[in-house]
Order: C-alpha cells, then sequence, then structure tokens
C-alpha cells in the first residue's frame, strides 16, 4: 500500500477519505463502525441547537445509483449528540462536527458547542438546498458565508471548515468569502436542489416538494467546482460529490482537494467502499510514481490540451 496519509489543517488521516455528513454519521456507534471500515475521518450529521424531526415522509427518492433526499436536517439536538461525539471518537480517527443555524450568532455558537462536545474540527453546513431558514438559505451570499465564517471562527480553537451550496451562479465567490471570514478550508460540494415529480400521482414525490440530489450524476460538477475553487484560494479544499472509486476520488485530488468525502456511495455500496477507493488509490500511485497524496493535488491545472 502507498503512503496515503494527509493532513488537512493540522489534522492527520491515515488516507484521504472521510465519511460525508448525512450517512450513518447520527449514532456513536455508526461513526465507529465508518472509522473501522477504513475512513480517514468522520464528519458528522448536521446538528442544530434543539432536536429536529425534520421533513415529512416521503424524504429519499432513489433515482439509479444517485438519491434525491429532503432530510431536512432531523438531529437530536447538541445536548444529546454530544454522548455521541464521545462514542465515536473511542474509534481513534478525527470527528468533524457539522453544524447548522439561523444566522451568525446562531452557528458560532453550534460551532462552540461542538467543539466543547470534542469535535476536532467544526464543518458549518452552509450549503443544505432543502431546510427553511437553514443552510443554504444563509450561506448563498458572499457577504453572509464572510461574516458567518468570521463569527463561527472568533472563539473556536480547532480547524473550521465551510461547506458551499453549487445552487450559485458563482462558487467561487463563496469560496473567497469564507476564505476572507477565516475558514481553514472549503468544503465542496453539497447536493444539487432538485425535485421529481409522479405523473401517476400527478404531484411531487418528496413530501418537500424540492430535494437535494446526489450521487455519480453530480460528480462532474463537484469535479469543475473544485478546480475552479483551487484557482482563487490559498486554504485546502475537500472534495464531495459522486465518488464511489478510487478514479473518482483521484479526479478531485487532481482538481485541487487535499482530501475527499463519500456519502451517497456508502448507502449503495456499503463501509466498504473506503478501503475499496484507497485501494485503487495505492494501486493508482504505485503504478504511476507517486509517493504521496499531495503531489497529485491539482495536478490537472498544470497540464494543458
Ligand atoms: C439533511 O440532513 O437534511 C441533509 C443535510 C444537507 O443537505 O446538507
Amino acid at each position: 500500500m502507498a503512503d496515503l496519509s494527509v493532513d488537512i489543517c493540522g489534522l492527520s488521516l491515515k488516507n484521504p477519505t472521510m465519511l460525508a455528513s448525512g450517512v450513518l454519521d447520527e449514532t456513536g456507534k455508526t461513526m465507529a463502525s465508518i472509522a473501522r471500515a477504513g475512513a480517514g475521518a468522520v464528519v458528522t450529521k448536521s446538528i442544530g441547537r434543539e432536536p429536529r424531526q425534520g421533513h415529512g415522509s416521503p424524504c429519499i427518492v432513489e433515482l439509479g445509483d444517485s438519491l434525491v433526499n429532503a432530510m431536512g436536517l432531523p438531529n437530536p439536538g447538541i445536548d444529546v449528540f454530544g454522548r455521541e461525539l464521545e462514542e465515536a471518537k473511542k474509534a481513534g480517527v478525527p470527528i468533524i462536527g457539522s453544524v447548522f443555524g439561523g444566522g451568525e450568532a446562531e452557528i458560532a455558537e453550534m460551532a462552540r458547542l461542538m467543539a466543547d462536545a470534542g469535535a476536532d474540527a467544526i464543518e458549518l453546513n452552509l450549503s443544505c438546498p432543502h431546510a427553511k431558514g437553514f443552510g443554504a438559505e444563509v450561506g448563498s451570499t458572499p457577504e453572509r458565508v464572510e461574516s458567518i465564517c468570521r463569527a463561527a471562527r472568533s472563539g473556536l480553537d480547532i480547524p473550521m471548515f465551510a461547506k458551499l451550496t453549487p445552487n450559485t451562479s458563482s462558487i467561487v465567490d463563496l469560496a473567497k468569502a469564507a476564505e476572507r471570514g477565516g475558514a481553514d478550508a472549503i468544503v465542496a460540494i453539497n447536493t444539487l436542489k432538485g425535485m421529481v415529480i409522479s405523473p401517476e400521482a400527478r404531484m411531487p414525490v418528496l413530501a418537500n416538494r424540492f430535494g437535494g440530489l446526489s450521487g455519480p450524476s453530480i460528480r462532474p460538477i463537484g469535479v469543475r467546482c473544485v478546480y475552479e475553487i483551487r484557482g482563487a484560494v490559498k486554504i485546502p479544499i475537500i472534495g464531495v460529490g459522486g465518488i464511489e472509486s478510487g478514479n473518482d476520488a483521484l479526479e478531485y485530488i487532481m482538481a485541487g482537494a487535499s482530501s475527499v468525502q463519500i456519502g451517497t456511495a456508502v448507502w449503495k455500496h456499503g463501509p466498504e467502499v473506503f478501503s475499496k477507493v484507497c485501494e485503487d488509490i495505492s494501486e493508482f500511485m504505485n503504478r504511476n510514481g507517486f509517493d504521496r497524496i499531495f503531489e497529485m493535488v491539482g495536478v490537472a491545472h498544470e497540464v494543458k490540451h
């Protein structure tokens, strides 16, 4: 096996894969099982101040390999979730606490509470496309992204990542704003806002009508976003969207990501996807003479047609 270890903002990961927020990450036990399956780090479910039910059913539609979800940020609230975090940390990989809130003050408070609960880094969810008053509704303009990041950054002494929405005319402007506001890394991308209609029922399938599309179909958009962001910011980028294989992860890495997150493929292929992606990457590195992951980060910018 090649040396797949990476350093992301001072966090040491044994390999560049992380569990993306939203899949098998609401309990300590499932997060620990993902770590044991080979993930280099785990991002928690997005957590808010109070318990929240989320949207009613149906809240997920399967479209082949892809999903449209409108979970609506269901979570047990930070007080209860803190105990799950303790359990997850026993697995020995960095745990990144994903938080959401309705504005600068609430998101800053959530970041501090998640840090107090023991997270190794914070991921600000500025991008969920289907929860009223949260996510993309507060994270779609550079001004808000900058001011939220600035508020959350002050008083935090662990790394802070900003997870950005692709549902915008310029994710690059959001990334630059996050960097100005003090984010230590950019996570790109969250799901694409979409909907599915049942002609038979003559109505939207999701109870919330709108949801977020994830899976292989969004990978070219994610890779493009990472490529563009890489040319505009100096902080590390964590790529996410449609990764199922080592080749998919390498696309993101060569576009400029220092590590990657995997979500929908865990739902589809199970936790084994992490070791499979790592084996693929290792095999590619051995075959192509790369010793470390960082040697491949952004190389697609150097080679022109
Ligand atoms: C959810 O938990 O509702 C999904 C989170 C997201 O889309 O960011």
